[in-house]
């Protein structure tokens, strides 16, 4: 049996393979671990040309090896910072209100792929499976077959796909779905995702789609492949097993004597505005406003680190945000009193499911999310004698599995208003039936299924050759 090749824009370190990553890094690299192998991808560092051409450097922790590259200013601008993070990101999150297009932007993408793939073939043995990861590297199994490397060759894509008429606003959106049909398996977060492809497949390009359930075959561009729905998940266990051991550390004991008794509403997401931070924060407001019994009796903590600051829309939503928490604050808070804490810091993980679990409510409520481990995340620590509640967005691919959650329309402030209400008031009964229906649905559906699905349909593609 061959190895695993794992392919992302990101690539772990070693140790943070070991420690709190995100449940995705433990997540592949116990894959890579079975199977031995390699994860390649950028280092995340800006380098001068001849150290990017020199690369990857290669780390062995047996038996895999970790093999990053670094990407010249250029690349990085062009590949990074523009077309996937300033076209695709936000057409695929349907706000090509944000998007821009600029062609050597595009050009700039493809040949990132193209240079990376390049580096990648020289590690390639003939029998590994190809596991490649996100909107980043649409072109990467294209650019590995004009190498020559027939290896059976996966795609998951962790954000949405949108539908056809959103997708066609990106210029080049025939080559982007041309170079996809190159994968040889797509895997999709949910089912409406998958959809979106099929019908783009089926009605832009004249393809034939073939549906068995979640998984279908399909003919495009002179290519056979197969897709299927896959739903990242948590490993529940581990989670609440974390959440506990940490609940009696100093952070959370201050926090508790801060809030003096008062219900605390918890949010965690990276500073995006697919996230609908702006809206969350303003259906707190309404909810200050319509139920002023609640007025100094709960506390939105709102964690949010930036990212892609360099990126102009993220430094809009950033100043947005800031004003708006500024100016509820000014409104409802008192001497003694601030509604909103509002901490654009990045946390160690297990420290935030600590927190997590101290909350009576995991306020989830992005406008577009591809599934969102958050709130997976969130229901995995609460303590089952006291559980907290998850109010979720309908926007967010977790909505689809997570039954027992309370679901909001982000765009309606009103109802999330009324929804914190239910929450904060739900009776201890409540609360713990809708825990236990969301802990079934993630223990059904854990990273590990999510994980070792996809690579056995990987494994059960026929060779090209
Ligand atoms: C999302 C994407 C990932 C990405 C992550 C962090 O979850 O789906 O592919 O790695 O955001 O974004 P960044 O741009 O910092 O890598």
């Amino acid at each position: 049996m061959g190895r695993l090749i794992v392919v992302s824009n990101r690539v772990a370190t070693p140790t943070e393979t070991k420690g709190s990553a995100g449940g995705l890094a433990v997540g592949v690299f116990g894959a890579l671990k079975d199977a031995g192998g390699v994860w390649f991808g950028w280092s995340g560092d800006v380098v001068s040309e001849s150290v990017a051409n020199a690369g990857p450097a290669l780390v062995e922790e047996e038996p895999v090896t970790f093999a990053t590259v670094g990407l010249t200013r250029k690349d990085y601008d062009q590949y990074y910072r523009g077309f996937s993070n300033a076209t695709l990101w936000p057409v695929f999150h349907y706000r090509n209100d944000l998007a821009r297009y600029e062609r050597d932007e595009y050009a700039g993408y493809r040949r990132v792929n193209a240079w990376l793939a390049h580096k990648l073939v020289k590690l390639v043995d003939p029998e590994d499976n190809i596991w490649v990861h996100d909107y980043h590297l649409i072109p990467f199994a294209e650019a590995l077959r004009s190498e020559g490397v027939a290896n059976r060759t996966g795609f998951f894509l962790h954000i949405p796909f949108p539908s056809p008429q959103v997708l066609q606003t990106i210029p080049p959106h025939d080559e982007l779905v041309r170079s996809l049909c190159c994968y040889d398996l797509l895997g999709f977060q949910t089912r409406n995702d998958q959809q979106a492809f099929h019908d783009y497949v089926a009605r832009e390009a004249h393809g034939k789609v073939i549906e068995h359930g979640e998984k279908a075959e399909v003919e495009a561009y002179g290519r056979k492949l197969r897709t299927g729905v896959y739903r990242i998940g948590v490993f529940p266990d581990e989670i609440a097993e974390q959440a506990a051991r940490y609940e009696s550390r100093q952070h959370v004991l201050d926090l508790k004597q801060s809030l003096e008794g008062r219900k605390l509403i918890m949010s965690v997401d990276r500073l995006d505005y697919s996230k609908g931070l702006v809206e969350r924060f303003h259906a707190f407001e309404q909810l200050l406003e319509d139920a002023p019994e609640w007025r100094g009796k709960v506390t939105l903590v709102q964690i949010a680190p930036p990212t892609r600051s360099d990126v102009a829309s993220y430094r809009m939503i950033r100043e947005e945000l800031e004003r708006e928490a500024g100016r509820i604050n000014g409104r409802y808070s008192g001497l003694d009193y601030t509604p909103i804490r509002y901490l654009s810091q990045q946390y160690d993980r297990w420290k935030l499911m600590s927190l997590f679990r101290e909350s009576q409510v995991g306020y989830v409520t992005p406008l577009h999310d591809g599934m969102n481990l958050v709130a997976k995340e969130y229901v995995a620590a609460q303590n089952p004698a006291d559980p907290g509640v998850l109010v979720l967005s309908v926007f967010a691919g977790a909505a689809a599995e997570l039954s027992g959650a309370v679901l909001v329309n982000p765009h309606d402030a009103t109802g999330m208003a009324e929804a914190l209400q239910q929450a904060l008031s739900m009776p201890l009964a409540e609360r713990q039936s809708r825990y236990e229906i969301n802990m079934a649905a993630l223990r059904r559906n854990d990273l590990g299924v999510w994980r070792d699905t996809f690579l056995s349909d990987l494994s059960n593609v026929p060779r090209l050759r």
